[in-house]
């Protein structure tokens, strides 16, 4: 890979004008520096060698994130390997095997986190305990991924997005890069991709009715139907869309503790809702005015459908790497357990080795003759982006453009 120079502060001036441009945001003051403070480039990263600087000398607060990964029965190895490749020691992580999955496989999990030093000393891994029993389609799915940001705001404090993933998904830049584009971001933007036109939808999820058994089961089975239909709420409009979701802090503050009805109102409503997971949030964040325009309609994951589409999105191989990486978009699904196409991910994109944490400026251990750089660590918030995040940076400038930020909320 050709090594070049990153963001200098001219070219970041010029990307940032877009996000200028959306007035109604409540913008953070956007200043164009780069968050590497390091003066030597690494073997590991392309980075840029000089910390460019500009009028004000000031950076960008760096942000966190809150991961919630998510499994099931045999899914250990998948989940961990997830984790160390989303891991940053700036961010949280909470894990849940669902009741499917048995209490071995979760003191497996449990016994690597505090294994593994590099979690066992930033302390931000958590693995859930007393687990969920989650229908896929049902609302225990929401339930479950509402307890888990309940732990979030409950157990750490210093967040700002909350992103949900599975032991399927698996992130196509390493969190450096995450860290830094977002460092730019107005900390008010919830992504999901949405829209209110349900089209064949309507008929199959809008209508039914359907009761999800994992409410008051032990064992897990699908949802069942009632035989009556119900007609669209008159008191709110629906949205529809992506599960997958990238939301704020204070969005979801919004939805847990619920001073407002809205919430909460909406969560029994998809009580009987066939894949609330794909409508519960969309839905709230679009019936208030507070959040209606904090919507990006995107949901931050590369997914390729077959056509017509099928119940699951294609399993992702080698051949869809390139188009994978031109999309600029930081995560991707669904990828079958060991898929060769992950390990070009780790190598190419993450530089991570077999069974090891993906490095950031923070790992400052020697490298060489295959030692782990991360086994020595310093500053977490030493970021530093490689030249991959352009490409997340133009799809970003992209879905905040200004011609077609606001026309694509919550329509
Ligand atoms: C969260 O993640 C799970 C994957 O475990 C997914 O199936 C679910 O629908 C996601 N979305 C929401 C909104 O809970
Ligand atoms: C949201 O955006 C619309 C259109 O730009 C604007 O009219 C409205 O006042 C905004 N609402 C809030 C709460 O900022
Ligand atoms: C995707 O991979 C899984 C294995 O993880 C397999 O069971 C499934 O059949 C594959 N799906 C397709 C459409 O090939």
């Amino acid at each position: 890979m050709k090594r070049t120079h990153i963001s200098s502060s001219l070219d970041h001036r010029a990307w940032l004008l877009p996000l200028i441009s959306v007035s109604v945001l409540s913008l953070v003051v956007i200043l164009a520096v780069s968050h590497s403070k390091s003066s030597s480039p690494t073997a590991d990263f392309t980075v840029s060698d000089r910390v460019p600087v500009n009028q004000l000398g000031q950076q960008p607060k760096l942000p966190g994130f809150a991961y919630l990964i998510s499994g099931t029965k045999g899914d250990v190895t998948r989940l961990k390997r997830v984790l160390q490749a989303v891991y940053h020691p700036r961010n949280y992580y909470v894990l849940h095997l669902d009741l499917e999955a048995s209490d071995s496989e979760r003191l497996e999990l449990a016994k690597y986190v505090k294994s593994e030093n590099v979690l066992r000393d930033f302390k931000n891994v958590m693995v859930v305990g007393k687990a969920n029993l989650v229908t896929y389609k049902g609302p225990t799915m929401i339930a479950s991924t509402l307890h888990a940001v309940a732990i979030l705001l409950k157990k750490a404090k210093d967040w700002d997005w909350f992103i949900n993933l599975s032991a399927s998904d698996y992130p196509l830049v390493p969190q450096d890069d995450l860290l830094h584009i977002f460092s730019y971001l107005p900390r008010d933007l919830n992504f999901l991709e949405h829209t209110s036109s349900f089209g064949w939808k309507e008929y199959q999820r809008a209508r039914p009715i359907i009761i999800d058994p994992g409410l008051y089961h032990s064992k897990k089975s699908g949802v069942f139907y009632a035989k009556e239909k119900r007609s669209l709420p008159a008191s709110f409009k629906l949205f529809t869309g992506s599960e997958w979701v990238v939301l704020t802090k204070p969005f979801l503050e919004f939805c847990v503790w619920g001073w407002d009805n809205l919430p909460r109102t909406l969560l029994m409503y998809y009580t009987n809702f066939l894949s609330s997971p794909e409508g519960y949030f969309h839905t709230v964040v679009c019936n208030h005015k507070d959040y209606q325009n904090t919507s990006v309609n995107h949901d931050l994951h590369y997914i390729k459908w077959d056509n017509p589409p099928k119940q699951h999105p294609m399993n992702l191989t080698l051949e869809h790497f390139d188009d994978m990486v031109q999309s600029g978009s930081p995560f991707a699904r669904k990828f079958a357990k060991d898929d060769p196409v992950l390990n070009k991910i780790d190598e190419k994109l993450l530089r991570r080795s077999n069974n090891r944490i993906a490095p950031g400026g923070w790992c400052v251990g020697n490298s060489a003759s295959g030692k782990d750089p991360c086994s020595v660590y310093g500053n977490p918030y030493a970021v530093k982006p490689t030249v991959n995040s352009k490409r997340l940076e133009k799809l970003i400038v992209k879905l905040l453009d200004a011609e077609t930020f606001r026309s694509k909320q919550c329509k």
